[in-house]
């Protein structure tokens, strides 16, 4: 199996020279003080983010699965014969082989993901099951510019980026991450997005305030990780965690709330911390159909169709490239 890694600089929404340290650096120095989601991710907080997928709050996993499998018969007949698909982040397996298994005229797959191991033991599974599929890895940020495989040839190209991941994007992030897919996907491409919707604000709370408490663990691993890989010394039980619903912004915001005035040393330097004064981990905007549409239309991608459950719950978006982008 090859693993292609390239992450050209030169026009990076996200800058990959940063590191973990700087960007913990500036989030704490600054006013508000602020972290960035990607961090959420180590190994614990990825088997944390798993089991939130499972929760009885968290509606939207299984509520795009079941769109997916609901749909997978209407969105496989947009997909051109011996396409290729490339998956932006290749944490959701079971999405992939809903739309693999609906579309057997795919003949290429492509995950592209920053962690090369979980890759590889994703990939070999998949591969297993369906050899004759071509399965081309990338080890990569998907947030930055990557070329895709050459062995792709001519192949029609479907970008697929489901569990509204898009939504833990800032607007100018998710435009970027539109247009970079535009440009790396080409003329004619689809893109597959999933995409969390607007409703009401107590189904939205309650899914970051989960009863068993594993989104407030999620969220507090981040100071765990920082006192791990940073030498940091935050006592976790000295913040809280809070998610609330930002209705002119549409978005959940995810904060740590320092119970106490408090001063952290992290990082080799010392934090000063107000009593109830937050840092500011995650922003999770939510979309109406035709704000999400207006979003693709800025980025050079229009609507070939749009799938929503019968809740009005989540989205699942197929865009078509402008001729413009390719
Ligand atoms: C990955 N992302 C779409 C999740 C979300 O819902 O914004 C991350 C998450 N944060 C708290 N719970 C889940």
């Amino acid at each position: 199996m090859s693993i292609v890694v390239r992450r050209p600089r030169a026009l990076a929404i996200d800058d990959p020279g940063r590191t973990f340290l700087d960007d913990v650096l500036a989030g704490l120095l600054a006013e508000p003080k602020r972290l960035p989601p990607k961090y959420f991710y180590d190994r614990i907080g990825s088997e944390l983010f798993q089991r939130i997928t499972t929760l009885p709050e968290y509606y939207l996993t299984r509520t795009e699965i079941g769109i997916l499998e609901a749909r997978a018969g209407e969105i496989a007949k947009l997909i051109p014969a011996n396409a290729a698909v490339v998956e932006f982040g290749a944490g959701s397996s079971a999405k992939t082989r809903i739309l693999l298994r609906a579309a057997p005229q795919i003949s290429a797959y492509v995950p592209v993901d920053i962690s090369g191991a979980f890759l590889a033991a994703e990939t070999a599974q998949l591969q297993q099951e369906m050899p004759d599929l071509r399965v081309l890895p990338i080890a990569a940020d998907f947030m930055a510019p990557f070329a895709l495989p050459a062995e792709l040839g001519g192949r029609p190209r479907i970008g697929f980026f489901p569990g509204s991941t898009i939504g833990n994007l800032e607007p100018h992030e998710a435009n970027a991450l539109l247009r970079q897919a535009a440009a790396i996907l080409g003329r004619g491409a689809l893109f597959v997005v999933g995409v969390d919707l607007v409703k009401d604000p107590d189904i939205l709370t309650a899914a970051y305030n989960d009863r068993d408490g594993v989104t407030a663990a999620f969220n507090l691993n981040l100071l765990m990780r920082i006192n791990h890989e940073l030498g940091g010394e935050f006592n976790p039980a000295a913040f809280r965690h809070r998610a609330c619903y930002n209705s002119e912004q549409r978005r959940i915001e995810m904060h740590l709330v320092s119970l106490a005035r408090q001063r952290v040393r992290a990082c080799g330097k010392s934090f000063d911390f107000r009593r109830g004064e937050t840092i500011h981990t995650e922003n999770s905007y939510k979309y109406t159909v035709e704000s999400f549409r207006s979003r693709a239309l800025g980025a050079g991608w229009t609507s070939a169709a749009t799938f929503v459950d019968a809740q009005n719950y989540f989205s699942v978006h197929v865009l078509r490239a402008k001729d413009a982008a390719a």
